[in-house]
């Protein structure tokens, strides 16, 4: 055994001194001073950030929400029952985030971000803060996309383009969810483009039993690989449901963010703002008008705010600054745009990204159509439009029962394609003198051979509207049918026959015209091949109105 020689032991010690760092952690804890109905205050967090997450024993997540001199009131974002008072409280540092990313896709998460499917952990390091600022206007880009629901009513009247906000409002059981169902079934076709549309359902208060339900069914249509669904069911609690929307998007902006577009839909946020509501009730923040809090207003804009179409930019190699490009002007003219705006480098040869956009259609319940109370005027307010859904309609068997009357979308014509613009415009001129005249026309029984003209062709094109469930049609077939209508071929049928013929007619154009769809398809105009269309339709309603007429 070699003897120890003090000389090395000193000049290891030395060296440990040296290396030494105070490796002293403080670590802010708290205590529950009162707890219940979901919310707990919290006393002895000085220091808390607001919506920081903080963590109480059995791994319950809190978030804190109204910081007040002597106490913090958190919102417990899982169940109180196993929260006791006196029970420590520990902040984490941390705003409330969720996980983001492709690994989500095709999943069921709870507005943490964690898996409700029972398919196994969610692999991703990759996280975003819940609440965020938008982005400001000269970030964005007027809306010039087209986002094809599939649905004629739609996408012919009331187009919705990428980037847009359309709201879908209308009273239970309208079909509200049934189109957002389809919007997303149909953005099927757009993986097969360069600019593919990812999904993301936030569904607010619904039944678990529906929620399964929807999820099997986008399952079963191939639609789940590029969607992700949220959940804050009808039995979660109140913190939860409030959240899920910004959950929602903050997923959303990751796709944005690397230049690619997403449809969002949030069904619905009447169900976020009567849970927003009672858990500012508990908080004991004042009540304003049907008892909401003051900023209810703010909990929709700051949401919807985020949809957006971004502009296209260079992204600074040195600084990571984005510098948005201007569409009026040609970039390579413009010096200002060759340089980095933040540190000047010289960004001539980065190549433009594109921007990429979110698709917000968010959901309001109305009572008995009352269209003006708070919540859906505020909504209302804040969207580029609206769907309204009418009970009414819908018991008829008019369905998507959009009553075309009072609906708008205030941007979307920008992003129709030309075919589409084309042949809806003698639509909407036909449905409007049909509105008009129908009212009158049910009292009187001598009518002018005009009126009954309006009156056959009114009654076709509202025939031709109906759509069933699951059955979204792509822009060149919507055009083809609604070509057809304009140009009177179902004036001659029975309205009861517009359905089978113009589902026929396309057939016909598939099996003997085959370019013709696909020509409208590929340029978006269907001036080339009108002609024909004209010789195949005067073919296939001849031979039609022959065989049935
Ligand atoms: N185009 C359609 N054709 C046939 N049936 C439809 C159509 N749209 C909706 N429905 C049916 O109408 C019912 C109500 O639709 P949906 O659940 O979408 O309405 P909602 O407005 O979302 O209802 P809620 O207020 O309960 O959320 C469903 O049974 C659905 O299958
Ligand atoms: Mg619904």
């Amino acid at each position: 055994m070699s003897a120890i020689r003090p000389e090395e032991v000193t000049a290891l010690l030395k060296k440990q001194i040296e290396s030494y760092e105070g490796r002293l952690e403080l670590e802010d804890q708290g205590t529950v001073i009162q707890v219940g109905d979901g919310i707990a205050r919290v006393f002895g967090l000085s220091n808390c950030l607001a919506s920081e997450m903080l963590e109480f024993p059995g791994g319950v997540m809190g978030m804190a929400l109204n910081l007040e001199e002597e106490s913090v009131g958190v919102v417990l974002l899982g169940s109180d029952w196993g929260v006791k008072e006196g029970d420590p409280v520990k902040r984490t540092g941390k705003v409330l985030q969720v996980p983001v990313g492709k690994a989500m896709l095709g999943r069921v998460v709870n507005p943490l971000g964690q898996p409700i499917d029972g398919k196994g952990p969610i692999v991703t390091d990759t996280y975003r803060p819940l609440e965020r600022k938008a982005d400001g206007v000269v970030y964005r880009q007027p809306v010039h996309e087209p986002l094809q629901t599939g649905l004629k009513a739609i996408d012919s009247m009331i187009p919705v383009g990428r980037g847009q906000r359309e709201l879908i409002i209308g009273d239970r059981s309208t079909g509200k969810s049934a189109i957002i169902l389809d919007a997303i079934i149909n953005q099927k076709y757009t993986h097969q483009t360069d600019t593919p549309v990812f999904c993301i359902y936030v569904m607010i208060g619904q039944k678990e039993s529906n929620v399964a339900r929807t999820v099997a069914k986008l399952e079963e249509t191939g639609a789940m690989a590029y969607s992700i669904v949220v959940s804050a069911s009808a039995s979660d609690p109140a913190p939860l449901q409030y959240i899920a929307p910004y959950a929602g998007v903050a997923m959303a902006e990751e796709f944005m963010y690397a230049s690619q577009d997403v449809l969002i839909a949030y069904d619905d946020l009447t169900k976020q703002a009567a849970a927003y509501r009672t858990l500012s009730l508990l908080l004991r923040r004042p009540p304003g008008r049907e008892a909401y809090p003051g900023d209810v207003f703010f909990l929709h804009s700051r949401l919807l705010e985020r949809a957006v179409k971004l502009a296209d930019h260079k992204v600074c190699p040195n600084c990571k600054n984005t510098n948005p490009l201007n569409k009026l002007h040609a970039y390579e003219e413009q010096a200002i745009f060759n340089k980095c705006a933040s540190c000047g480098t010289d960004i001539k040869a980065v190549a433009v990204r594109r921007g990429g956009s979110i698709t917000a259609l968010p959901v309001i319940e109305t009572q008995a159509g009352d269209v003006s109370a708070y919540i859906p005027t505020n909504v209302i307010s804040i969207t580029d439009g609206q769907i309204f859904l009418e009970g009414d309609l819908f018991y008829q068997g008019i369905r998507p029962a959009v009553n075309v009357g009072i609906s708008v979308s205030r941007v979307g014509g920008n992003a129709q394609t030309k075919a589409t613009k084309k042949v809806a415009g003698s639509l909407k001129l036909d449905l409007a003198q049909y509105r008009e005249m129908a009212a009158f026309a049910q009292f009187g029984s001598d009518l002018d051979a005009g009126t009954l003209r309006l009156l056959t062709r009114g009654e076709r094109m509202v025939e031709l509207l109906k759509q069933g469930q699951y059955v979204p049609l792509p822009m060149e077939e919507q055009v083809a049918q609604i070509w057809a209508g304009g140009k009177g071929y179902y004036d001659k049928l029975p309205a009861s026959h517009v359905q089978v013929s113009s589902a026929g007619f396309v057939e016909y154009l598939k099996s003997n015209y085959g370019q013709v769809l696909e020509t409208i398809r590929k340029t978006s105009n269907h001036a080339e091949v009108e002609d024909a269309m004209k010789t195949a339709a005067d073919a296939y309603f001849a031979d039609y109105a022959a065989k049935f007429g």
